[in-house]
């Protein structure tokens, strides 16, 4: 049996990790087989052909949700532009891709950089035309108490999770406006909805998401572009075994912590997501039978949001 996690005092998605029993709860579910699994098969990547041919830019895709997303994009005809900082992540995947038949490209892009999101987005173009499909999902979190929140890591979030998000949709939507239309969908969180303690600077930012997407839907729908918010509960990805300190645990032992932590946090399923889950939502949300969403921030967590 895997050891036991060891949580109890750990912050964990920016709550206190309820009861000291945490470790010994987790490591007996774990054994009794009682942690909650999502479905193992919902659908075949690629069995569906939504996005043949479109042209598809996605920030923040060399881990998580946007590396599942453009995964699946790719897998479904689309040809991907994709942006994040770490190279080896982002060439390694373009060769994932390209090994499985798809399209895509990676560019080395920080979305806090104006010039670096300019340069992401004229190589796009090169590359594969005018965006159909903008998917700006780049972003951090950090997890510390409001009064020791300082002001270089506020900024920091602010400017990849906000400002990148304007930055990169400043850029689309002419584009777009040019290209007949588009649709633009925009990675918030669930924690838009319900703050958790700890995570200041970082629920600030998926709130301020919310009422940038909705003004921009304004705006532009009558230019035939769609801007929604997608608005995930905890997924499984890098981002959550970081914030909770995991990032080296062994992966059962993490499952079994995090298992134990979702049947009581996410009130419905009982389970976090996997990145592959929520990449399904992403691009059921921006496929072409989705003509009538704009301006919503889609919640896709579990039930957590439900018994808030
Ligand atoms: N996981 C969850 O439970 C959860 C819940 C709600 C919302 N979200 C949101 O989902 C999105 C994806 O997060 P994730 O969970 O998939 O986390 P992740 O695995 O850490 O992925 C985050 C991605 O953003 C990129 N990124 C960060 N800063 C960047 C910058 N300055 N410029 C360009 N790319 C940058 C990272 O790439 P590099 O580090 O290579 O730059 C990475 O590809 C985020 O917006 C997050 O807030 C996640």
């Amino acid at each position: 049996m895997p050891e036991a996690p060891k949580l109890s005092r750990r912050l964990f998605f920016g709550g206190a990790l309820a009861g000291a029993g945490a470790a010994g709860a987790a490591a007996g579910a774990l054994a009794a087989g009682a942690l909650r699994r999502g479905p193992d098969i919902v659908k075949v990547p690629g069995e569906q052909r939504r996005f043949v041919g479109q042209s598809v830019m996605i920030t923040g895709a060399t881990s998580g949700i946007g590396r599942a997303a453009a995964l699946a994009f790719a897998a479904e005809g689309a040809r991907v532009s994709f942006c994040g900082r770490r190279e080896h992540l982002g060439t390694g995947l373009q060769a994932e891709i390209a090994a499985t038949g798809g399209e895509a490209v990676y560019i080395r892009a920080d979305v806090r950089d104006p010039e670096s999101v300019t340069n992401f987005i004229a190589r796009s173009l090169e590359h594969f035309g005018p965006p159909d499909i903008a998917f700006n999902n780049a972003g951090i979190s950090a997890s510390q108490p409001f009064h020791e929140t300082r002001l270089e890591d506020w900024n920091d979030i602010q400017d990849t999770n906000v400002r990148g998000v304007f930055l990169c949709m400043q850029a689309q939507i002419p584009l777009m406006r040019e290209n007949g239309g588009g649709t633009i969908l925009v990675t918030s969180s669930a924690n838009a909805e319900g703050a958790r303690p700890g995570l200041v600077a970082y629920n600030a930012s998926k709130r301020a998401l919310v009422g940038l997407v909705q003004t921009a839907a304004l705006e532009y729908a009558a230019d035939n572009i769609r801007i929604n918010a997608l608005c995930p509960g905890a997924t499984d990805t890098p981002m959550i075994r970081r914030q909770s300190g995991m990032e080296n645990a062994p992966d059962a032992v993490w499952q079994a912590g995090v298992g134990v932590w979702a049947q009581s946090n996410v009130h419905a399923l009982g389970r976090v997501a996997s990145a592959e889950e929520m990449a399904r939502a992403a691009l059921s949300l921006c496929a072409p039978e989705m003509t009538y969403l704009t301006g919503s921030a889609v919640f896709v967590d579990g039930g957590m949001t439900a018994a808030l």
